[in-house]
């Protein structure tokens, strides 16, 4: 008997960094009733899960990525009826919700953090205090966080270190402790019985300290991760979590945020039920790094290597080319100036026709792009810009223009800008005369989802289009990837299900291309063009970034 399917199998997933989606109230930060105000536009959009960066309590180091209260909705978002109402309304629409759970760290203002400060308290063991080397004077080791700098802080009233794989504002669970576990799983059940659908577990692949040894190599950034990265105590959490939790629920999602993950442990998460699907970061490290020296640019065989390797050791993939911590797609891999909209399809229906879940981020759906290069701010709101920034600086080996063009490769502020709903001033994301807590991209006047819902062209309604016929195709939901060889920038792929084929082909570059023999070949309606093309004529080339979905019935 084959098993039932879930929702997230054959479903797209829709993600919300809240601070940024809508502000209902006019406070110049997005929040939960402006979510709910959009219902309507995500059911259209074709979308049927939602997740939502974190919505808890937080002092806001880390944008709500350091969470001091998991069971209470941060202020500034609302109250706890309106994330009931949330639920509630998005179930009325046939729309579920998914929660990030952050767990390997909390906030330093958490209630358990403040009381594990006394040595004598049972709280001190849930996180790892160790006294230092060198008298106490230096670090229990030499980790550094992976937001760069030393992963140790001291706290002389304590008169010991504490672990923080990221800000020192996010100190690290002791996941050694059992009552981290009972702890965590409480809170799993406490939204779970709210009626959420599931979790985004952040950084989850890594809350499992083996050892404290010493790292090897040298590296700003994640020395020391062969001791917590995937570790056999990690797998068995995750996998007790989904036993004690989860099985029993039925349809529910657990989706890993899964850094270094490689193909076996992968398979570990999937075959033994620890984690559902989870995101890999490979293809999103080509033309970034946090070494200040290395100079990584984009390319695009690489990227697509990664993509098809994976496509073909792993059978449920989580797609995705944006979040809120990476820069945006078009921007990093397309062609804004000159291209915006066609890459912007072409990388729509690369995503889209992948074998896997695919993820939209929210404006990625409007062709959003970064900050222009003149309105950036020398104020970072990313705690990860800011920590970079400063070690560069402490340096004085850097000029001030190399580590501005460093540090916005990197700047996860370029995702977070407010949302462009419509021309009016502030986007229509936060009332005229606000100030928005990250600045609205100037483009926003032809860029919006207002002007977009009117142009049968446009990127939204293509996202539209293709996120609906994804939804009734057997073919791109469950059937398998065969990648055709095709020589770079061209790329084609096709998705075969029980004798019907869909083909997609992409010419990742902003220059033309022949088109290749091969796709003459196929046999088939031409779908989804990005250049209003009707059929596979002859002989032609390939436009800028000009992709097509033939589909054979
Ligand atoms: C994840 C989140 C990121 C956060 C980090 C630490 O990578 O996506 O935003 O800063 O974990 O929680």
């Amino acid at each position: 008997m084959s098993e039932v399917r879930k929702l997230w199998q054959d479903e797209a997933i829709y993600q919300i960094y809240p601070r940024s989606f809508c502000d209902s109230n006019g406070d110049g930060v997005g929040d939960i009733p402006g979510i709910i105000s959009k219902l309507d536009y995500l059911k259209d959009l074709g979308v049927k899960i939602i997740w939502l960066s974190p919505v808890y309590e937080s002092p806001l180091d880390d944008m709500g990525y350091d969470i001091s209260d998991y069971r209470k909705i941060r202020p500034e978002l609302g109250t706890m009826e309106d994330m009931d109402r949330l639920i509630k309304e998005a179930g009325e629409r046939g729309l579920k919700i998914v929660m990030d759970l952050v767990v390997n760290h909390t906030s330093d203002e958490h209630e358990w953090f403040l009381k594990s400060k006394d040595p004598a308290s049972p709280y001190h063991d849930y996180y790892i205090w160790r006294k230092g080397r060198k008298n106490n004077k230096k670090p229990p080791n030499n980790w550094t966080s992976m937001f760069v700098g030393s992963a140790w802080t001291y706290v002389p009233e304590v008169g010991e270190w504490y672990l923080h794989l990221y800000g020192e504002k996010q100190p690290d669970l002791n996941w050694h402790n059992p009552k981290v576990y009972e702890e965590v799983k409480g809170i799993v059940e406490f939204w779970l019985n709210k009626g959420i659908y599931g979790f985004r577990c952040d950084v989850i692949n890594q809350i499992y300290k083996t050892s404290l040894e010493d790292g090897k190599g040298i590296s700003p950034s994640g020395r020391g991760m062969e001791h917590y990265l995937n570790q056999p105590g990690n797998h068995e959490i995750l996998r007790r979590l989904h036993e004690e939790v989860f099985a029993a629920r039925g349809d529910s999602l657990m989706l890993g945020e899964t850094f270094n993950v490689d193909y076996e442990n992968g398979r570990k998460f999937q075959e033994n039920k620890e984690l559902d699907i989870f995101f890999i970061f490979d293809h999103m490290m080509v033309d970034k790094s946090y070494n200040p020296l290395a100079k990584p640019k984009f390319s695009v065989e690489k990227f697509m290597k990664i993509l098809y390797d994976w496509q073909a050791h792993c059978p449920m993939m989580a797609n995705y080319l944006e979040n809120h911590d990476q820069r945006r797609s078009i921007s990093r891999f397309g062609d804004p100036k000159n291209h915006r909209v066609e890459s912007g399809k072409m990388l729509a229906l690369l995503n889209l026709t992948l074998r896997g879940t695919p993820f939209v981020y929210e404006g990625q759906e409007i062709g959003m792009i970064d900050m222009p290069r003149e309105e950036h701010h020398d104020e970072f709101e990313d705690v990860a810009a800011k920590r970079i920034y400063s070690l560069m600086k402490k340096f004085k080996v850097f000029s001030d223009s190399y580590i501005e063009k460093f540090v916005n490769h990197l700047n996860r502020d370029h995702a977070r800008l407010p949302v462009q709903w419509d021309d009016s001033p502030n986007a229509g994301f936060s009332p005229e005369g606000v100030k928005t807590w990250l600045p609205v991209n100037p483009d926003y006047k032809e860029v919006n989802v207002k002007v977009q819902e009117k142009d049968p062209d446009s990127l939204l309604n293509y996202y539209k289009a293709l996120l609906h016929y994804r939804s009734e195709s057997d073919t791109l939901r469950m059937g398998d990837f065969v990648p055709m060889q095709l020589k770079g920038p061209v790329y084609a792929f096709s998705r075969n299900f029980k004798g019907k084929r869909t083909t997609t082909l992409i010419n990742f570059s902003n220059q033309e291309q022949p088109l290749p023999g091969e796709i003459k070949t196929v046999s088939g309606e031409l779908l989804f063009s990005n250049y209003g093309r009707k059929a596979v004529e002859e002989p032609s080339v390939l436009k800028p970034f000009e992709c097509f979905l033939i589909v054979a019935k």
